[in-house]
Protein backbone atom coordinates (compact mmCIF):
# COMPACT_ATOMS: atom_id res chain seq x y z
CA UNK A 1 0.00 0.00 0.00
CA UNK A 2 2.64 2.47 0.96
CA UNK A 3 4.41 1.48 -2.41
CA UNK A 4 1.90 2.45 -4.10
CA UNK A 5 1.31 5.59 -2.34
CA UNK A 6 4.53 6.68 -3.16
CA UNK A 7 3.86 6.87 -6.49
CA UNK A 8 0.87 8.84 -6.39
CA UNK A 9 2.72 11.37 -4.01
CA UNK A 10 3.51 13.89 -6.86
CA UNK A 11 -0.35 14.45 -7.03
CA UNK A 12 -0.53 15.62 -3.28
CA UNK A 13 2.05 15.07 -0.19
CA UNK A 14 0.86 17.16 2.51
CA UNK A 15 -0.74 14.49 4.18
CA UNK A 16 -1.25 11.04 4.14
CA UNK A 17 -2.98 7.70 5.60
CA UNK A 18 -3.93 4.26 5.34
CA UNK A 19 -6.79 1.54 6.84
CA UNK A 20 -6.82 -1.91 6.73
CA UNK A 21 -9.92 -4.51 7.16
CA UNK A 22 -8.55 -6.84 9.94
CA UNK A 23 -10.02 -8.79 12.77
CA UNK A 24 -13.53 -7.78 11.52
CA UNK A 25 -12.55 -4.26 11.98
CA UNK A 26 -10.69 -1.57 10.49
CA UNK A 27 -7.21 -0.24 12.01
CA UNK A 28 -6.19 3.04 10.58
CA UNK A 29 -2.80 5.39 10.61
CA UNK A 30 -2.59 9.00 9.01
CA UNK A 31 -0.05 11.34 9.82
CA UNK A 32 0.34 15.10 8.63
CA UNK A 33 3.63 15.65 6.46
CA UNK A 34 5.13 13.91 3.73
CA UNK A 35 4.29 9.94 3.18
CA UNK A 36 7.97 9.44 5.22
CA UNK A 37 6.00 10.57 8.61
CA UNK A 38 3.30 7.69 8.14
CA UNK A 39 6.10 5.08 6.53
CA UNK A 40 7.86 5.97 10.24
CA UNK A 41 4.20 5.50 12.07
CA UNK A 42 3.58 2.24 10.74
CA UNK A 43 7.31 1.47 10.92
CA UNK A 44 6.72 1.67 15.09
CA UNK A 45 2.96 0.54 15.54
CA UNK A 46 2.57 -1.85 12.21
CA UNK A 47 -1.48 -2.45 11.40
CA UNK A 48 -2.48 -5.91 11.19
CA UNK A 49 -2.37 -7.90 8.14
CA UNK A 50 -5.36 -8.06 5.98
CA UNK A 51 -6.25 -8.42 2.44
CA UNK A 52 -8.51 -4.91 2.23
CA UNK A 53 -7.12 -1.83 2.60
CA UNK A 54 -7.32 1.85 1.01
CA UNK A 55 -4.78 4.37 1.69
CA UNK A 56 -4.14 8.11 0.81
CA UNK A 57 -1.59 11.17 -0.23
CA UNK A 58 -3.61 14.32 0.13
CA UNK A 59 -3.59 17.70 -1.18
CA UNK A 60 -5.48 19.90 1.23
CA UNK A 61 -8.35 22.17 -0.07
CA UNK A 62 -10.64 22.40 2.81
CA UNK A 63 -8.85 22.38 6.15
CA UNK A 64 -4.86 21.95 6.92
CA UNK A 65 -2.72 19.03 6.24
CA UNK A 66 -2.80 18.01 10.13
CA UNK A 67 -3.36 14.18 11.66
CA UNK A 68 -7.38 14.64 11.61
CA UNK A 69 -7.91 16.53 8.26
CA UNK A 70 -5.92 13.46 6.99
CA UNK A 71 -7.50 10.71 4.78
CA UNK A 72 -8.81 7.85 5.10
CA UNK A 73 -12.24 9.29 7.25
CA UNK A 74 -14.17 7.41 8.88
CA UNK A 75 -18.32 7.19 10.39
CA UNK A 76 -18.98 7.36 13.98
CA UNK A 77 -19.04 3.53 14.49
CA UNK A 78 -15.05 3.48 12.58
CA UNK A 79 -16.68 1.31 10.63
CA UNK A 80 -16.43 2.85 7.17
CA UNK A 81 -13.80 4.40 5.64
CA UNK A 82 -13.47 6.98 3.07
CA UNK A 83 -10.34 8.29 0.66
CA UNK A 84 -11.34 11.24 -1.58
CA UNK A 85 -10.13 13.60 -3.97
CA UNK A 86 -11.74 16.38 -5.37
CA UNK A 87 -14.07 18.65 -3.75
CA UNK A 88 -17.22 18.31 -2.84
CA UNK A 89 -19.13 21.25 -3.00
CA UNK A 90 -22.42 21.06 -1.10
CA UNK A 91 -20.42 19.88 1.93
CA UNK A 92 -21.08 22.71 4.24
CA UNK A 93 -25.15 21.92 3.59
CA UNK A 94 -24.00 17.97 4.16
CA UNK A 95 -22.08 19.03 7.52
CA UNK A 96 -24.89 20.99 8.83
CA UNK A 97 -27.66 18.02 8.37
CA UNK A 98 -24.98 14.91 9.13
CA UNK A 99 -24.36 17.42 12.74
CA UNK A 100 -28.41 17.51 13.25
CA UNK A 101 -29.17 13.75 13.27
CA UNK A 102 -26.53 13.44 15.80
CA UNK A 103 -23.27 12.98 14.09
CA UNK A 104 -19.94 14.30 15.77
CA UNK A 105 -17.55 15.17 12.72
CA UNK A 106 -13.98 14.72 13.50
CA UNK A 107 -12.15 16.79 10.92
CA UNK A 108 -12.38 20.18 8.87
CA UNK A 109 -12.97 18.12 5.48
CA UNK A 110 -15.83 17.77 3.06
CA UNK A 111 -14.70 13.97 2.69
CA UNK A 112 -15.77 13.42 6.05
CA UNK A 113 -19.32 13.82 5.11
CA UNK A 114 -19.16 10.68 3.00
CA UNK A 115 -18.40 8.04 5.18
CA UNK A 116 -21.39 9.70 7.90
CA UNK A 117 -23.61 9.37 4.99
CA UNK A 118 -22.45 5.98 3.53
CA UNK A 119 -22.76 4.65 7.03
CA UNK A 120 -26.37 5.41 7.20
CA UNK A 121 -27.00 4.38 3.90
CA UNK A 122 -25.32 1.14 4.18
CA UNK A 123 -27.41 0.45 7.82
CA UNK A 124 -30.52 0.34 5.52
CA UNK A 125 -29.34 -1.18 2.51
CA UNK A 126 -26.66 -3.90 3.44
CA UNK A 127 -25.23 -2.91 0.34
CA UNK A 128 -22.18 -0.98 -0.12
CA UNK A 129 -22.15 -0.52 -3.69
CA UNK A 130 -26.17 0.48 -3.55
CA UNK A 131 -25.05 2.97 -0.88
CA UNK A 132 -21.80 4.64 -2.54
CA UNK A 133 -24.27 5.43 -5.86
CA UNK A 134 -27.48 6.54 -3.34
CA UNK A 135 -24.58 9.27 -1.79
CA UNK A 136 -23.11 10.01 -5.28
CA UNK A 137 -26.62 11.24 -6.31
CA UNK A 138 -26.40 13.49 -3.01
CA UNK A 139 -22.88 14.77 -4.02
CA UNK A 140 -22.19 17.97 -5.78
CA UNK A 141 -18.93 18.85 -7.02
CA UNK A 142 -15.81 17.18 -8.38
CA UNK A 143 -15.04 13.33 -6.49
CA UNK A 144 -13.22 10.49 -6.63
CA UNK A 145 -14.29 8.30 -3.82
CA UNK A 146 -13.34 5.02 -2.27
CA UNK A 147 -14.83 3.15 0.35
CA UNK A 148 -14.54 0.15 2.69
CA UNK A 149 -17.25 -1.15 5.68
CA UNK A 150 -16.08 -3.75 7.84
CA UNK A 151 -19.00 -5.20 7.99
CA UNK A 152 -19.03 -6.13 4.04
CA UNK A 153 -15.10 -7.28 3.52
CA UNK A 154 -13.79 -8.56 0.67
CA UNK A 155 -15.60 -5.65 -1.53
CA UNK A 156 -13.90 -2.29 -2.31
CA UNK A 157 -16.55 0.10 -3.47
CA UNK A 158 -14.64 3.59 -6.00
CA UNK A 159 -16.39 6.21 -7.82
CA UNK A 160 -16.06 9.20 -9.84
CA UNK A 161 -17.10 12.42 -11.53
CA UNK A 162 -14.80 15.18 -12.48
CA UNK A 163 -11.94 13.27 -11.12
CA UNK A 164 -9.82 10.22 -12.40
CA UNK A 165 -10.43 6.67 -11.07
CA UNK A 166 -9.27 3.72 -12.85
CA UNK A 167 -9.06 0.05 -11.98
CA UNK A 168 -6.44 -2.23 -11.97
CA UNK A 169 -7.16 -6.38 -12.93
CA UNK A 170 -4.38 -8.68 -11.25
CA UNK A 171 -4.72 -12.28 -11.15
CA UNK A 172 -6.81 -12.83 -7.79
CA UNK A 173 -6.15 -9.10 -6.96
CA UNK A 174 -7.16 -5.99 -8.29
CA UNK A 175 -6.54 -2.16 -7.65
CA UNK A 176 -8.52 1.17 -7.42
CA UNK A 177 -6.29 4.31 -7.90
CA UNK A 178 -6.11 7.51 -9.60
CA UNK A 179 -3.31 6.47 -11.58
CA UNK A 180 -2.33 3.42 -12.88
CA UNK A 181 1.73 4.18 -11.88
CA UNK A 182 0.13 2.95 -8.10
CA UNK A 183 -0.52 -0.69 -9.10
CA UNK A 184 1.86 -0.94 -12.30
CA UNK A 185 4.34 -3.08 -10.26
CA UNK A 186 1.28 -5.54 -9.84
CA UNK A 187 -0.27 -5.57 -13.15
CA UNK A 188 -0.50 -3.57 -16.32
CA UNK A 189 -3.92 -4.40 -16.87
CA UNK A 190 -6.37 -1.42 -16.68
CA UNK A 191 -10.23 -0.42 -16.58
CA UNK A 192 -11.09 3.59 -16.71
CA UNK A 193 -14.25 4.50 -15.46
CA UNK A 194 -16.62 6.68 -17.01
CA UNK A 195 -17.89 9.87 -15.78
CA UNK A 196 -20.79 9.74 -12.57
CA UNK A 197 -19.92 5.39 -12.59
CA UNK A 198 -19.58 3.46 -8.99
CA UNK A 199 -17.18 0.72 -9.09
CA UNK A 200 -17.49 -2.72 -7.51
CA UNK A 201 -14.26 -4.19 -6.72
CA UNK A 202 -13.75 -7.88 -5.26
CA UNK A 203 -10.77 -10.19 -5.57
CA UNK A 204 -11.96 -11.69 -8.60
CA UNK A 205 -14.63 -9.54 -10.33
CA UNK A 206 -15.45 -6.17 -11.01
CA UNK A 207 -18.75 -4.86 -11.63
CA UNK A 208 -19.40 -1.14 -12.88
CA UNK A 209 -23.07 0.77 -13.21
CA UNK A 210 -23.74 4.16 -13.37
CA UNK A 211 -24.40 6.89 -10.37
CA UNK A 212 -28.17 5.52 -11.37
CA UNK A 213 -27.91 1.68 -10.86
CA UNK A 214 -27.70 0.72 -14.60
CA UNK A 215 -25.13 -1.64 -15.46
CA UNK A 216 -22.16 0.13 -17.42
CA UNK A 217 -18.80 -0.68 -18.49
CA UNK A 218 -15.53 0.84 -18.16
CA UNK A 219 -12.79 1.10 -21.01
CA UNK A 220 -10.20 -1.72 -20.70
CA UNK A 221 -6.54 -0.70 -21.58
CA UNK A 222 -2.98 -2.09 -21.84
CA UNK A 223 -0.46 0.31 -19.45
CA UNK A 224 2.64 0.28 -22.63
CA UNK A 225 4.99 1.32 -19.89
CA UNK A 226 6.70 -0.51 -17.06
CA UNK A 227 7.62 -0.36 -13.10
CA UNK A 228 10.91 0.86 -13.94
CA UNK A 229 9.33 3.91 -15.44
CA UNK A 230 8.17 5.03 -12.52
CA UNK A 231 11.75 4.86 -10.55
CA UNK A 232 14.09 7.00 -10.17
CA UNK A 233 16.83 4.36 -11.95
CA UNK A 234 19.36 5.72 -10.40
CA UNK A 235 19.52 9.81 -10.57
CA UNK A 236 18.84 11.82 -7.09
CA UNK A 237 15.61 13.21 -8.39
CA UNK A 238 12.81 12.32 -11.02
CA UNK A 239 13.47 15.90 -12.49
CA UNK A 240 17.16 14.69 -13.49
CA UNK A 241 15.87 11.65 -15.11
CA UNK A 242 13.25 13.06 -16.82
CA UNK A 243 15.10 15.82 -18.24
CA UNK A 244 17.70 13.23 -19.30
CA UNK A 245 14.77 11.23 -20.94
CA UNK A 246 13.84 14.42 -23.13
CA UNK A 247 15.77 12.95 -26.30
CA UNK A 248 13.89 10.22 -25.97
CA UNK A 249 10.36 11.20 -25.29
CA UNK A 250 11.20 13.71 -28.45
CA UNK A 251 11.66 10.68 -30.58
CA UNK A 252 8.93 8.26 -29.19
CA UNK A 253 6.47 11.14 -30.34
CA UNK A 254 7.46 11.43 -33.28
CA UNK A 255 6.98 7.75 -34.10
CA UNK A 256 4.65 6.69 -36.25
CA UNK A 257 3.44 9.94 -37.18
CA UNK A 258 3.92 9.64 -40.94
CA UNK A 259 2.17 6.88 -43.28
CA UNK A 260 2.66 5.32 -46.41
CA UNK A 261 1.52 7.92 -47.93
CA UNK A 262 3.68 10.62 -46.57
CA UNK A 263 1.11 12.01 -44.55
CA UNK A 264 0.99 12.87 -40.76
CA UNK A 265 -1.07 10.68 -38.51
CA UNK A 266 -3.19 11.92 -35.17
CA UNK A 267 -3.86 9.58 -32.64
CA UNK A 268 -7.60 9.44 -32.40
CA UNK A 269 -9.44 11.83 -34.50
CA UNK A 270 -13.31 12.24 -34.51
CA UNK A 271 -13.16 15.63 -36.83
CA UNK A 272 -13.09 15.27 -40.84
CA UNK A 273 -10.74 16.44 -42.52
CA UNK A 274 -13.57 19.25 -43.81
CA UNK A 275 -14.28 20.08 -40.60
CA UNK A 276 -10.86 21.14 -39.99
CA UNK A 277 -10.47 23.07 -43.54
CA UNK A 278 -13.28 25.02 -42.04
CA UNK A 279 -11.40 25.91 -38.60
CA UNK A 280 -11.51 29.62 -38.66
CA UNK A 281 -9.95 30.30 -35.32
CA UNK A 282 -7.63 28.16 -32.84
CA UNK A 283 -7.86 28.07 -29.46
CA UNK A 284 -5.92 26.93 -27.24
CA UNK A 285 -6.04 26.10 -23.61
CA UNK A 286 -3.98 25.14 -20.74
CA UNK A 287 -1.88 25.80 -17.57
CA UNK A 288 1.42 26.06 -16.34
CA UNK A 289 3.63 24.94 -18.42
CA UNK A 290 1.49 23.50 -20.86
CA UNK A 291 0.32 26.89 -21.46
CA UNK A 292 3.66 27.96 -22.08
CA UNK A 293 3.66 25.24 -24.89
CA UNK A 294 0.87 26.77 -26.09
CA UNK A 295 2.05 30.28 -26.39
CA UNK A 296 5.08 28.44 -28.59
CA UNK A 297 2.50 26.24 -30.72
CA UNK A 298 0.57 29.62 -31.66
CA UNK A 299 3.72 30.86 -33.70
CA UNK A 300 3.83 27.67 -35.94
CA UNK A 301 -0.15 27.33 -36.02
CA UNK A 302 -0.31 30.69 -37.47
CA UNK A 303 2.90 30.97 -39.70
CA UNK A 304 2.37 27.18 -40.85
CA UNK A 305 -1.49 27.55 -41.51
CA UNK A 306 -2.92 31.06 -41.64
CA UNK A 307 -5.85 30.17 -38.77
CA UNK A 308 -5.36 33.05 -36.44
CA UNK A 309 -4.74 31.30 -32.79
CA UNK A 310 -5.58 32.41 -29.46
CA UNK A 311 -3.61 31.16 -26.13
CA UNK A 312 -5.78 31.67 -22.97
CA UNK A 313 -4.93 30.62 -19.24
CA UNK A 314 -7.48 27.89 -18.74
CA UNK A 315 -8.79 28.85 -15.37
CA UNK A 316 -9.54 32.36 -17.17
CA UNK A 317 -10.99 30.94 -20.28
CA UNK A 318 -14.57 30.05 -19.62
CA UNK A 319 -14.78 33.50 -17.41
CA UNK A 320 -14.53 35.70 -20.36
CA UNK A 321 -17.20 34.69 -22.27
CA UNK A 322 -14.86 33.35 -25.56
CA UNK A 323 -16.42 33.63 -28.76
CA UNK A 324 -16.29 29.93 -29.98
CA UNK A 325 -18.52 28.11 -32.65
CA UNK A 326 -18.63 25.13 -34.61
CA UNK A 327 -15.29 26.51 -36.78
CA UNK A 328 -13.54 27.44 -33.89
CA UNK A 329 -10.68 24.36 -33.27
CA UNK A 330 -10.18 23.98 -29.22
CA UNK A 331 -6.70 22.66 -28.41
CA UNK A 332 -6.78 21.42 -24.66
CA UNK A 333 -2.76 20.93 -23.69
CA UNK A 334 -2.68 19.02 -20.54
CA UNK A 335 0.34 16.51 -19.61
CA UNK A 336 -1.90 14.53 -17.02
CA UNK A 337 -5.30 15.18 -18.69
CA UNK A 338 -6.76 15.39 -15.50
CA UNK A 339 -6.16 19.63 -15.08
CA UNK A 340 -9.47 21.05 -13.62
CA UNK A 341 -8.96 24.16 -14.84
CA UNK A 342 -8.62 22.27 -18.62
CA UNK A 343 -11.17 19.98 -18.13
CA UNK A 344 -13.65 22.74 -17.85
CA UNK A 345 -12.21 24.99 -20.84
CA UNK A 346 -12.71 22.05 -22.93
CA UNK A 347 -16.01 21.61 -21.58
CA UNK A 348 -17.13 25.28 -22.13
CA UNK A 349 -15.77 25.00 -25.28
CA UNK A 350 -17.83 22.29 -26.88
CA UNK A 351 -21.25 23.33 -25.22
CA UNK A 352 -19.86 26.29 -27.49
CA UNK A 353 -19.43 23.90 -30.34
CA UNK A 354 -16.56 23.95 -30.85
CA UNK A 355 -14.25 20.89 -31.77
CA UNK A 356 -11.81 19.55 -29.26
CA UNK A 357 -8.45 18.22 -29.80
CA UNK A 358 -6.18 17.28 -26.86
CA UNK A 359 -2.71 16.80 -26.50
CA UNK A 360 -2.08 14.65 -23.37
CA UNK A 361 0.62 12.46 -21.80
CA UNK A 362 -1.70 9.98 -20.02
CA UNK A 363 -4.04 7.78 -21.95
CA UNK A 364 -7.17 6.78 -19.55
CA UNK A 365 -7.39 10.48 -18.32
CA UNK A 366 -10.49 12.81 -18.67
CA UNK A 367 -8.89 15.29 -20.99
CA UNK A 368 -8.71 12.90 -23.91
CA UNK A 369 -11.94 10.99 -23.27
CA UNK A 370 -13.98 14.32 -23.26
CA UNK A 371 -12.15 15.37 -26.84
CA UNK A 372 -13.34 14.94 -30.47
CA UNK A 373 -9.08 14.14 -31.29
CA UNK A 374 -6.60 13.26 -29.53
CA UNK A 375 -2.63 13.34 -30.17
CA UNK A 376 -0.44 11.90 -27.44
CA UNK A 377 2.81 12.46 -26.67
CA UNK A 378 4.86 10.15 -25.66
CA UNK A 379 7.32 10.99 -23.12
CA UNK A 380 6.19 7.93 -20.52
CA UNK A 381 5.15 9.15 -16.66
CA UNK A 382 6.21 12.17 -15.73
CA UNK A 383 7.11 11.97 -11.50
CA UNK A 384 8.40 15.35 -10.97
CA UNK A 385 6.03 18.12 -10.22
CA UNK A 386 8.04 20.66 -12.51
CA UNK A 387 7.19 19.76 -16.08
CA UNK A 388 10.11 18.98 -18.56
CA UNK A 389 9.64 16.10 -20.59
CA UNK A 390 5.87 16.48 -20.86
CA UNK A 391 6.92 20.36 -22.17
CA UNK A 392 9.04 19.10 -24.90
CA UNK A 393 6.78 16.85 -26.23
CA UNK A 394 3.93 18.88 -25.78
CA UNK A 395 5.60 21.27 -28.29
CA UNK A 396 6.47 18.52 -30.45
CA UNK A 397 2.79 17.48 -30.71
CA UNK A 398 2.19 21.42 -30.82
CA UNK A 399 4.52 21.27 -34.24
CA UNK A 400 2.74 18.04 -35.80
CA UNK A 401 -0.54 19.75 -35.22
CA UNK A 402 -0.09 22.84 -36.58
CA UNK A 403 1.89 20.60 -39.96
CA UNK A 404 -1.45 18.61 -39.72
CA UNK A 405 -3.77 21.47 -40.17
CA UNK A 406 -1.36 22.91 -42.53
CA UNK A 407 -1.84 19.62 -44.74
CA UNK A 408 -5.25 19.11 -44.72
CA UNK A 409 -6.38 23.11 -45.60
CA UNK A 410 -3.23 22.71 -48.23
CA UNK A 411 -1.12 25.81 -46.67
CA UNK A 412 1.76 23.34 -46.75
CA UNK A 413 2.92 21.05 -49.48
CA UNK A 414 3.90 17.48 -48.41
CA UNK A 415 7.48 18.37 -48.94
CA UNK A 416 7.48 21.17 -46.59
CA UNK A 417 5.66 19.05 -44.44
CA UNK A 418 8.31 16.33 -44.37
CA UNK A 419 10.76 19.10 -43.96
CA UNK A 420 9.83 20.22 -40.50
CA UNK A 421 9.30 16.73 -39.87
CA UNK A 422 13.14 15.77 -40.88
CA UNK A 423 14.21 18.75 -38.64
CA UNK A 424 11.89 17.54 -35.80
CA UNK A 425 13.36 14.03 -36.56
CA UNK A 426 17.00 16.06 -35.18
CA UNK A 427 16.16 17.52 -32.56
CA UNK A 428 16.38 14.55 -30.08
CA UNK A 429 19.75 14.59 -31.35
CA UNK A 430 19.91 17.85 -30.41
CA UNK A 431 18.69 18.03 -27.20
CA UNK A 432 21.55 15.16 -26.08
CA UNK A 433 24.40 17.82 -26.99
CA UNK A 434 22.71 19.98 -24.82
CA UNK A 435 22.20 17.58 -22.06
CA UNK A 436 26.59 16.36 -22.50
CA UNK A 437 27.31 20.08 -22.32
CA UNK A 438 25.09 21.28 -18.87
CA UNK A 439 28.20 21.37 -16.57
CA UNK A 440 28.77 25.19 -16.61
CA UNK A 441 25.57 25.42 -16.31
CA UNK A 442 25.28 23.98 -13.09
CA UNK A 443 28.08 25.82 -11.46
CA UNK A 444 26.61 29.10 -12.73
CA UNK A 445 23.60 28.60 -10.81
CA UNK A 446 25.46 27.34 -8.27
CA UNK A 447 27.08 30.99 -7.84
CA UNK A 448 23.44 32.59 -7.73
CA UNK A 449 21.86 30.69 -4.85
CA UNK A 450 21.98 33.89 -2.98
CA UNK A 451 20.81 36.47 -5.64
CA UNK A 452 17.18 37.85 -4.73
CA UNK A 453 15.96 37.99 -8.53
CA UNK A 454 16.75 36.38 -11.91
CA UNK A 455 15.10 37.82 -14.91
CA UNK A 456 14.61 36.16 -18.33
CA UNK A 457 13.96 37.48 -21.84
CA UNK A 458 12.92 36.49 -25.13
CA UNK A 459 11.49 37.36 -28.15
CA UNK A 460 9.36 35.63 -30.69
CA UNK A 461 9.14 32.17 -29.56
CA UNK A 462 11.75 33.12 -27.19
CA UNK A 463 9.13 34.86 -25.01
CA UNK A 464 7.63 32.27 -23.69
CA UNK A 465 10.82 29.87 -23.41
CA UNK A 466 11.47 32.92 -21.24
CA UNK A 467 8.43 32.67 -19.17
CA UNK A 468 9.21 28.81 -19.06
CA UNK A 469 12.62 29.44 -17.28
CA UNK A 470 11.27 31.79 -14.86
CA UNK A 471 8.50 29.61 -13.78
CA UNK A 472 10.64 26.84 -13.77
CA UNK A 473 12.72 28.59 -11.19
CA UNK A 474 9.91 30.14 -9.54
CA UNK A 475 8.81 26.69 -8.76
CA UNK A 476 11.71 24.95 -7.75
CA UNK A 477 14.26 27.66 -6.74
CA UNK A 478 11.38 29.58 -4.75
CA UNK A 479 13.10 32.68 -6.24
CA UNK A 480 11.56 35.74 -7.65
CA UNK A 481 11.97 35.07 -11.06
CA UNK A 482 9.85 37.08 -14.27
CA UNK A 483 10.05 36.71 -17.66
CA UNK A 484 9.52 39.56 -20.33
CA UNK A 485 9.31 39.94 -24.21
CA UNK A 486 12.83 41.66 -24.77
CA UNK A 487 10.90 44.47 -26.64
CA UNK A 488 9.31 45.26 -23.79
CA UNK A 489 11.91 45.48 -21.06
CA UNK A 490 12.32 49.30 -22.33
CA UNK A 491 8.54 50.55 -20.97
CA UNK A 492 8.76 49.47 -17.76
CA UNK A 493 10.49 46.50 -16.61
CA UNK A 494 14.09 47.80 -17.29
CA UNK A 495 14.12 49.40 -14.08
CA UNK A 496 14.36 46.48 -12.09
CA UNK A 497 18.09 46.05 -13.53
CA UNK A 498 20.44 46.94 -11.43
CA UNK A 499 24.03 46.04 -10.81
CA UNK A 500 24.83 42.50 -11.03
CA UNK A 501 20.94 41.28 -11.53
CA UNK A 502 21.30 38.09 -13.24
CA UNK A 503 19.36 38.11 -17.04
CA UNK A 504 19.05 35.03 -19.30
CA UNK A 505 18.12 36.08 -22.38
CA UNK A 506 17.25 33.18 -25.11
CA UNK A 507 18.93 34.85 -28.88
CA UNK A 508 17.16 33.58 -31.46
CA UNK A 509 19.20 32.15 -34.82
CA UNK A 510 20.70 34.49 -36.40
CA UNK A 511 19.90 32.39 -39.79
CA UNK A 512 16.72 32.62 -39.88
CA UNK A 513 14.73 35.61 -39.21
CA UNK A 514 17.97 38.49 -38.51
CA UNK A 515 16.43 41.49 -37.96
CA UNK A 516 14.88 39.35 -34.72
CA UNK A 517 18.63 38.27 -34.06
CA UNK A 518 19.66 42.13 -34.43
CA UNK A 519 16.95 43.58 -32.20
CA UNK A 520 17.77 41.31 -29.20
CA UNK A 521 21.73 42.13 -29.37
CA UNK A 522 20.38 45.54 -28.48
CA UNK A 523 18.36 44.64 -26.40
CA UNK A 524 21.37 42.64 -24.29
CA UNK A 525 23.73 45.51 -24.65
CA UNK A 526 21.01 47.96 -22.72
CA UNK A 527 21.00 45.66 -19.90
CA UNK A 528 24.46 45.36 -19.67
CA UNK A 529 25.02 48.93 -20.09
CA UNK A 530 22.60 49.25 -16.50
CA UNK A 531 24.74 46.42 -14.50
CA UNK A 532 22.84 43.39 -15.23
CA UNK A 533 25.34 40.18 -15.68
CA UNK A 534 23.92 38.75 -18.66
CA UNK A 535 23.58 34.69 -19.38
CA UNK A 536 22.86 34.10 -23.10
CA UNK A 537 21.55 31.13 -24.38
CA UNK A 538 22.64 31.20 -28.64
CA UNK A 539 22.72 28.80 -31.30
CA UNK A 540 26.42 27.33 -31.90
CA UNK A 541 28.13 30.12 -34.20
CA UNK A 542 26.71 33.27 -33.69
CA UNK A 543 29.59 34.98 -32.65
CA UNK A 544 27.22 38.43 -32.50
CA UNK A 545 26.45 38.01 -28.58
CA UNK A 546 30.14 37.30 -27.49
CA UNK A 547 31.11 40.92 -26.52
CA UNK A 548 27.62 41.34 -24.14
CA UNK A 549 27.66 37.37 -22.51
CA UNK A 550 28.91 37.00 -19.47
CA UNK A 551 27.93 33.65 -19.59
CA UNK A 552 27.49 31.87 -22.82
CA UNK A 553 25.31 28.83 -23.03
CA UNK A 554 25.45 27.26 -26.60
CA UNK A 555 22.57 25.24 -28.18
CA UNK A 556 22.56 23.41 -31.57
CA UNK A 557 21.48 25.65 -34.72
CA UNK A 558 17.78 24.91 -35.15
CA UNK A 559 15.14 26.37 -37.41
CA UNK A 560 14.22 29.57 -35.77
CA UNK A 561 10.47 28.25 -35.21
CA UNK A 562 11.89 25.06 -33.05
CA UNK A 563 14.58 26.72 -31.25
CA UNK A 564 12.52 26.22 -27.97
CA UNK A 565 13.17 22.69 -28.11
CA UNK A 566 16.55 23.02 -27.12
CA UNK A 567 16.72 26.26 -25.54
CA UNK A 568 14.38 25.23 -22.87
CA UNK A 569 16.87 22.80 -21.47
CA UNK A 570 19.60 24.88 -20.20
CA UNK A 571 16.97 26.56 -18.10
CA UNK A 572 15.90 23.28 -16.77
CA UNK A 573 19.13 22.02 -15.85
CA UNK A 574 19.89 26.14 -14.42
CA UNK A 575 16.53 25.80 -12.05
CA UNK A 576 16.78 22.37 -11.06
CA UNK A 577 20.62 23.00 -10.04
CA UNK A 578 19.50 26.05 -8.29
CA UNK A 579 16.97 24.22 -6.14
CA UNK A 580 19.29 21.52 -4.97
CA UNK A 581 21.93 24.11 -4.01
CA UNK A 582 19.59 26.00 -2.22
CA UNK A 583 17.81 22.61 -0.32
CA UNK A 584 14.65 22.61 -1.76
CA UNK A 585 13.24 19.65 -2.63
CA UNK A 586 13.45 19.77 -6.03
CA UNK A 587 10.65 16.55 -6.76
CA UNK A 588 8.28 18.00 -4.48
CA UNK A 589 8.23 22.06 -4.43
CA UNK A 590 6.60 23.09 -1.83
CA UNK A 591 2.61 24.01 -1.63
CA UNK A 592 2.60 22.45 -5.54
CA UNK A 593 1.11 19.21 -6.77
CA UNK A 594 1.29 17.88 -9.97
CA UNK A 595 -1.88 17.42 -11.32
CA UNK A 596 -4.56 19.92 -9.86
CA UNK A 597 -7.98 18.31 -9.75
CA UNK A 598 -9.40 21.08 -8.07
CA UNK A 599 -10.37 24.63 -10.07
C1 LIG B 1 0.31 22.05 -12.21
C2 LIG B 1 1.76 21.65 -12.24
C3 LIG B 1 2.46 22.27 -13.45
C4 LIG B 1 1.72 21.90 -14.72
C5 LIG B 1 0.25 22.34 -14.65
C6 LIG B 1 -0.56 21.81 -15.83
O1 LIG B 1 0.16 23.37 -11.87
O2 LIG B 1 2.41 22.05 -11.06
O3 LIG B 1 3.79 21.79 -13.54
O4 LIG B 1 2.34 22.48 -15.82
O5 LIG B 1 -0.33 21.81 -13.47
O6 LIG B 1 -0.64 20.41 -15.72
P1 LIG B 1 -1.13 19.47 -16.89
O7 LIG B 1 -1.14 18.10 -16.31
O8 LIG B 1 -2.51 19.93 -17.27
O9 LIG B 1 -0.18 19.63 -18.03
Amino acid sequence: MVAGLKRLEYRGYDSAGVAVLADGGLAMAKRAGKLVNLEKALGDRPLPAGTTALGHTRWATHGPPNDANAHPHLDDSGRVAVVHNGIIENFAALRTELAGRGHVLRSDTDTETVAHLLAEEFSSCADLGEAMRLVCRRLEGAFTLVAVHADAPGVVVGARRNSPLVVGVGEGEAFLASDVAAFIAHTRSAVELGQDQVVEVRRDAVAVTGFDGRPARGRAYHVDWDVSAAEKGGYDYFMLKEIAEQPKAVADTLLGRIDEAGSLVLDELRISASELCEVDKVVIVACGTAFHAGLIAKYAIEHWTRIPCEVELASEFRYRDPILGARTLTVAISQSGETMDTLMALRHAREQGSKVLAICNTNGSTIPRESDAVLYTHAGPEIAVASTKAFLTQLVACYLVALYLGQVRGTQWGDEVRAVIRDLAGIADAVERVLATMEPVRALARTLADKRTVLFLGRHVGHPVALEGALKLKELAYMHAEGFAAGELKHGPIALIEADVPVVVVVPSPAGRSLLHDKIVSNIQEIRARGARTIVIAEEGDEAVVPYADHLIRVPATPTLLQPLVAAVPLQVFACELATVRGNEVDQPRNLAKSVTVE
